[in-house]
């Protein structure tokens, strides 16, 4: 099929499983050759990392039509879920559409679907987001991410390791990762409920479902 025939609704959008490993080194290629364009650097990813997200279930890619009758369907898109600081934060990372499918919403589709994978996998999780790309903040806040300060944001030294091989790290180091050149941005989940609860009822709630016992109370 020819990419002028390539309309919106012919674009699969799956969460990723084993079967997608053989796109590994395209998307690879493609996330490379994106940040060339944009002249900013970009967390290293091996083959073996993003083929590990398809096996657990954290990576959504998005396919197009083979170009010939019995071809092989062709990457369009992708991108990937992390958890950090023991699963009280989450990114969706490594958002890519390639060049040939862009303009068609299916950065928007795939966005959409990681959000819901990284809800609900992890519904306590506050999810964030740190990127310099005005698509990405333009969806972000349609998903009610709101924007904050570095502060906000997991101390997790392996997530801060993924901004070493970006051109604007010295920028970072010298500010005490307190500010660079992207914009944080947070979805809280308790900001989107109505009341707060309080801690003592919810340390209730958990003992009644037996998430914690009173020891395990008093220990943490
Ligand atoms: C950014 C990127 C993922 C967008 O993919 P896409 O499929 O063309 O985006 P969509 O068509 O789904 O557009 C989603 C929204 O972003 C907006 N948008 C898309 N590209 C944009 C751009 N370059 N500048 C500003 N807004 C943009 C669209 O208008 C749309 O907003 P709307 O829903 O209000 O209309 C794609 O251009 C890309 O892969 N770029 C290189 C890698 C990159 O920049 N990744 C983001 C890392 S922060």
């Amino acid at each position: 099929m020819d990419n002028k025939d390539i309309t919106a609704e012919s674009i699969q959008i799956l969460v990723a499983d084993e079967s997608h490993e053989r796109y590994v080194d395209t998307i690879l290629h493609t996330i490379e050759e994106a940040a060339k364009v944009r002249g900013t650097g970009i967390a290293k990813r091996t083959h073996e990392y993003l083929a590990n997200k398809m096996f657990e279930a954290k990576a959504v890619i998005a396919l197009a039509p083979p170009a010939e009758p019995g071809g092989d369907m062709r990457f369009a898109g992708f991108s990937y879920i992390e958890t950090w600081g023991n699963k009280q934060y989450v990114t969706t990372s490594g958002l890519i559409v390639h060049p040939d499918f862009r303009g068609l919403g299916i950065a928007k589709r795939i966005k959409d679907m990681t959000f819901s994978l990284a809800r609900t996998r992890w519904p306590h999780a506050k999810i964030f987001s740190l990127t310099s790309g005005k698509a990405v903040m333009k969806m972000n806040t349609q998903l009610g991410y709101q924007p904050v300060t570095f502060d906000d944001l997991t101390d997790d030294e392996a997530f801060w390791k993924g901004c070493e091989g970006c051109v604007n790290i010295n920028v970072l180091r010298e500010r005490n990762r307190k500010f660079c050149i992207c914009t944080a941005m947070l979805f809280d989940p308790e900001e989107h409920l109505p009341a707060k609860i309080p801690q003592n009822v919810l340390d209730r709630i958990n003992r009644l479902e037996g998430r914690i016992t009173n020891s395990q109370e008093l220990r943490d």
